[in-house]
């Protein structure tokens, strides 16, 4: 049982597969300068969590064991680190924050912004990871126009099924990439033509595309080259953008740079979202104590939108 100074908290002791994800009784952390402390309602399973969890990017960026994963959160303000202003204690808030994947987690302030009235905790938890990096993809990256063409490579995943309705909502083209069971669900968020990739070659389907926005990477990436435009871009999303092949193809590619205040735009996606111009998607909802279940799910590479740990009401 969590005392005043303790919480659960979902962790790992030892790089590896989802069953070194145990639950633990954690000290809360304390909002630093500059931090929000929040009470954790729901928070988002994102790939780049079990990246970490297996190993995969400790030679990168080495964690310090126990780790708690977990970036997207939504919740409610439980304490202000110095300095911070603009939020109050009980703010329903969601964002980026740090081990979110626990009954509390802190954020620096510049990550999180407040939730609409009316949209709810599930709704919000997605919007950091996948709603910010489709918004920080198509719009700071590739600069997409109204009437543009844009084919997002993944249309049903949690980057995917925001880019869609992000790029249906700006006024572009939208081609989605999907497997058959999906079709219909990426159709439903706004896209004008869904592509079946299991069936069909994409190079074939697709051509004159301004923006790619490709979640996917390896062979999906190599494929996406000649639908594009000269001239057009490519943004990668799930692996470094290969600027050789970009140069020999009379085309461009980027990453997607992340901005260390990501407020101003999780207030945007907040708005649209409460407008009913976005419907964050969500797949399966787990417990905080199944934690290992919803990394196995998200480890398929297969679903629809973003998989949630309900951590409270
Ligand atoms: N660079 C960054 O800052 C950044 C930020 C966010 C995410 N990422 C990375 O981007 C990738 C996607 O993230 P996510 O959160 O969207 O993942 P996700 O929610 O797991 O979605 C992945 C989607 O990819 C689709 N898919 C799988 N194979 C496909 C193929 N051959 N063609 C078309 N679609 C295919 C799946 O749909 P079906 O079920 O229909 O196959 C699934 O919905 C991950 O590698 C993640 O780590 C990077």
């Amino acid at each position: 049982m969590a005392t005043e100074t303790s919480m659960r908290a979902v962790r790992f002791h030892e790089y590896g597969p989802p069953s070194v994800l145990v639950v633990d009784e954690a000290e809360r952390p304390d909002p630093k300068a500059g931090e929000v402390l929040m009470r954790v309602h729901v928070a988002g399973v994102n790939p780049v969590d079990w990246k970490f969890r297996a190993g995969y990017l400790k030679e990168y960026l080495p964690l310090t064991l126990p780790h708690t994963p977990g970036l997207d959160v939504a919740g409610t303000v439980e304490a202000l680190g110095d300095g911070v202003t603009g939020f109050a204690i009980g703010d329903r808030v969601f964002g980026r924050g740090v081990g979110t994947y626990a009954e509390f987690a802190v954020a620096p302030a510049t990550t999180i912004a407040r939730i609409p009235e009316g949209v709810s905790f599930e709704q919000a938890a997605p919007l950091h990871v996948g709603g910010e990096t489709a918004w920080v993809a198509l719009f700071d990256t590739a600069h997409l126009e109204p009437g543009q063409r844009l084919l997002v490579q993944g249309g049903a995943g949690g980057v995917g099924s925001i880019a869609v309705q992000l790029g249906h909502w700006k006024g572009a083209y939208v081609i989605a990439t999907a497997s058959a069971a999906n079709v219909e669900f990426v159709r439903s968020l706004g896209a004008d033509d869904v592509i079946d990739y299991t069936s069909v070659n994409v190079e074939d389907a697709v051509h004159d595309v301004d923006v790619v926005l490709d979640t996917v990477g390896g062979e999906v990436t190599a494929q996406s080259w000649s639908v594009l435009k000269p001239g057009g871009i490519l943004v990668a999303v799930a692996g470094m953008p290969d600027t050789e092949t970009a140069a020999a193809r009379g085309v461009r590619t980027s990453g997607v740079g992340h901005p260390a205040e990501t407020r101003p735009v999780l207030e945007q996606l907040a708005q649209l979202v409460a407008s009913g111009d976005v419907k964050p998607q969500i797949g399966q909802i787990f417990p905080l104590e199944n934690a290992r279940q919803a990394h196995a799910a998200s480890e398929t590479g297969h679903g629809r939108g973003r998989i949630l740990l309900k951590v409270a009401d």
